[in-house]
């Protein structure tokens, strides 16, 4: 059931099971453009950017016996540091929890940590296209799209468009 779900701010202890769940996506999925599984080390160094302050933030969503169900994160746009007002957000859940509104959930969890990060101005979500529940989900929490990347990733052996929505973070 969602409503035994807790979603509270990632720890170092999390990190296997976040590798776990975002490598079935590597693995399956042009959702994200890695194209290797990540190793549980791997996945240390991309946590150890991030914190429980500023604007690079991950959120998970626990079942009561500790197991991670999905996340939500925020990462930089673009390494340049003019788009450091500017923060991309994704969220991805195991695939037997998807369409009972843990997503929105998790979203909204980190929206609120966001929220309170005073240099921050826009929020980005890059979709590789299609993918119906993440578009469904991102208009649903205000963001409208503002252009389409077309193949701008191969993967599977094919090229792949990836719309580009946003929203300010402070309508
Ligand atoms: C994308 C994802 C995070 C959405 O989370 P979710 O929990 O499934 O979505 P929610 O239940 O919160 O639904 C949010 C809205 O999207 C709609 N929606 C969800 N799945 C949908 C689908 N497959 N097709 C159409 N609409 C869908 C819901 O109806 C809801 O709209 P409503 O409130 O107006 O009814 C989740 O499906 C997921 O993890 N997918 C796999 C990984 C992925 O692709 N991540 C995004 C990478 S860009």
């Amino acid at each position: 059931m969602t409503d035994q779900i807790t979603i509270r701010t990632a720890v170092d202890d999390d990190v296997p099971q976040l590798a776990e769940l975002y490598n079935h996506y590597i693995r399956t999925s042009p959702a994200t453009f890695d194209t290797e599984p990540h190793s549980v080390e791997a996945k240390r160094a991309w946590f150890s950017k991030y914190s429980d302050s500023g604007p690079y933030r991950v959120m998970v969503a626990v079942e009561p016996d500790g197991r991670i169900v999905g996340h939500s994160y925020s990462s930089a746009l673009y390494p340049k540091a003019a788009y450091d007002s500017s923060v991309a957000t994704s969220v991805y859940l195991l695939p037997g929890e998807v369409r009972r509104g843990l997503g929105t959930r998790l979203w909204h969890a980190l929206y609120d940590e966001l929220v309170k990060v005073d240099d921050l101005h826009q929020l980005f979500a890059l979709i590789t296209l299609p993918n119906d529940a993440s578009v469904a989900m991102t208009e649903r929490v205000g963001y409208t799209l503002s252009g389409v990347w077309k193949e701008c990733g191969r993967k599977f052996g094919q090229y792949w468009d990836v719309g580009i929505w946003q929203r300010p973070l402070r309508p």
